[in-house]
């Protein structure tokens, strides 16, 4: 690999530092390039574009390898929690027993709400989305939880943010259901673990409580950990953009929420339900669904289909495929829906359109139908997603603030409008 690359413009010569990450990946600095050329780089949708270095998650799209701090995907799904994950992602190891014993205490300690939240609670109207909901619960709390907001904030001060969003984003989750259905709130309980205190804060209530059950335990646990992180995604380069500007923890993930709640992002996995479920009253028929998504005069995508980096597939997909079939096995359930996302991964698989655009299955291909088979509602959806990527987006903050070489994020353009004209009273237009 070189270790520079040369740029010739208009007779002006540039010498790009090579840098290249620990996997062999390969980027020509360009920070000169204006300065020296007085060219920018055009590239939208930032495909190309790296914006940070990051030591967080590595993942090689034409492979399909996906990893957190290193540990690939699979092995977490399988082995670990969405605590030790979450500890794993934000502090760079997986942690010691005492220091897992310490982060998980400290989530009991922040899993109430300020009581004055409540009555924001109220302010929204049951038809709020929970999207809406989230993100102004969460920017919110910088201002009921303003001694945690500080110009230079220490590591301590992070820590405790930290533990108190992952804590707490459970917490409004399920506050903003219960208000969406005009139940009382259930609070948090200290003798349960993160998946099963969010369960029952979602479906218990005064007349019935609610009964964990392992397997749905197990496959919202793997749901979580498949989510936790996705290196510069929508949502995460735009909590890293932000917080860049050194807005405070709170108000850059309320930003993330936002952008996640796109159904070309973190909206997707209601999309696809809603798809699945417009293409069974239809009566199944996946082929018609197949070529409506081929024809770009119909406006229509297979909802779950494609991604910017995966191109070959995505190994959450595979993990999570998995999952719902041993879910709806283990539950006796059988999920017509289940059925018609099998056939039309199938028909797609095959189809000439797909295969050549190298699009496959994503994660949310097969995550709502776990959802649905837990009792979470549709538009709950891209709030679990949400809950899931919380981790990845304090890792990154935390990452992008800590490192010195920070600057505000500020792209630039290439102006096309108008040249100067001057300006006309309006009498003489
Ligand atoms: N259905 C039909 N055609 C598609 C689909 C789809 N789901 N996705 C991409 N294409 C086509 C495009 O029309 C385009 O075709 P063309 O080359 O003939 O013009 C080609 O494939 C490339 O698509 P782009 O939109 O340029 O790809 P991009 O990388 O910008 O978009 C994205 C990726 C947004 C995920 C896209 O595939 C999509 O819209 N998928 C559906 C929504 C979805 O599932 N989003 C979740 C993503 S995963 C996540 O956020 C967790």
């Amino acid at each position: 690999m070189p270790e520079r690359i040369s740029l010739a413009i208009d007779g002006k010569k540039l010498d790009c530092p090579v840098i290249a990450g620990t996997e062999g990946e390969k980027a020509i600095d360009i920070t000169e390039l204006r300065a020296a050329t007085g060219y920018i780089t055009m590239d939208p949708g930032f495909g190309n574009t790296g914006s940070c270095k990051s030591a967080i998650t590595y993942l090689d799209g034409d492979k399909g390898v996906l990893r957190y701090r290193g540990i690939p995907i699979e092995q977490l799904a399988e082995k670990s929690t969405f605590v030790e994950t979450a500890y794993l992602l934000i502090y760079g190891h997986l942690p010691q027993p005492k220091e897992l014993d310490v982060f998980s205490s400290a989530f009991n300690e922040h899993s109430m709400i300020h009581e004055d939240m409540k009555n924001f609670f109220n302010a929204f109207s049951s038809s709020a989305h929970p999207m809406a909901i989230l993100s102004a619960m969460v920017c919110s709390m910088s201002a009921y939880y303003p001694t945690m907001i500080k110009e230079n904030p220490s590591k301590g001060d992070i820590d405790r943010i930290a533990v108190q969003l992952l804590s707490k984003v459970r917490t409004i989750a399920a506050f903003s259901y219960k208000k969406s259905i005009g139940e009382p709130f259930v609070h948090p309980r200290h003798d349960l673990r993160y998946v099963p205190n969010f369960l029952n804060m979602m479906f218990s209530s005064p007349t019935k409580s609610y009964k964990i059950v392992d397997e749905v335990v197990q496959a919202l646990r793997v749901l979580l950990i498949l989510h936790a992180d996705h290196e510069q995604n929508c949502s995460t380069s735009t909590v890293r953009l932000v917080g860049s500007s050194h807005a405070n923890l709170y108000a850059s993930i309320s930003a993330g929420i936002c952008a996640l709640w796109g159904p070309l992002h973190g909206g997707a996995n209601q999309a696809v339900i809603e798809m699945l479920q417009e293409i069974h009253a239809d009566g199944g028929k996946v082929d018609k669904y197949v070529a409506r998504a081929k024809d770009k005069a119909s406006g229509f995508r297979l909802m779950g289909f494609g991604h910017r980096v995966y191109k070959n597939f995505d190994p959450r997909a595979r993990i999570i495929k998995q999952k719902a079939d041993e879910l709806l096995n283990k539950l006796g359930i059988h999920d017509p829906l289940l059925d018609i996302a099998k056939r039309l991964e199938e028909a797609a698989l095959k189809d000439e359109y797909f295969v050549t655009r190298k699009l496959y299955p994503n994660v949310d291909f097969y995550s709502g139908i776990i959802l649905r088979t837990i009792g979470i509602p549709l538009r709950m959806f891209p709030v679990m997603f949400a809950i899931g990527r919380m981790p990845g987006w304090i890792a990154h903050w935390k990452e992008m603030i800590e490192d010195p070489a920070t600057k505000i994020g500020r792209p630039s353009q290439i102006y096309t409008g108008e040249s100067k004209h001057n300006y006309v009273p309006i009498e003489k237009r």
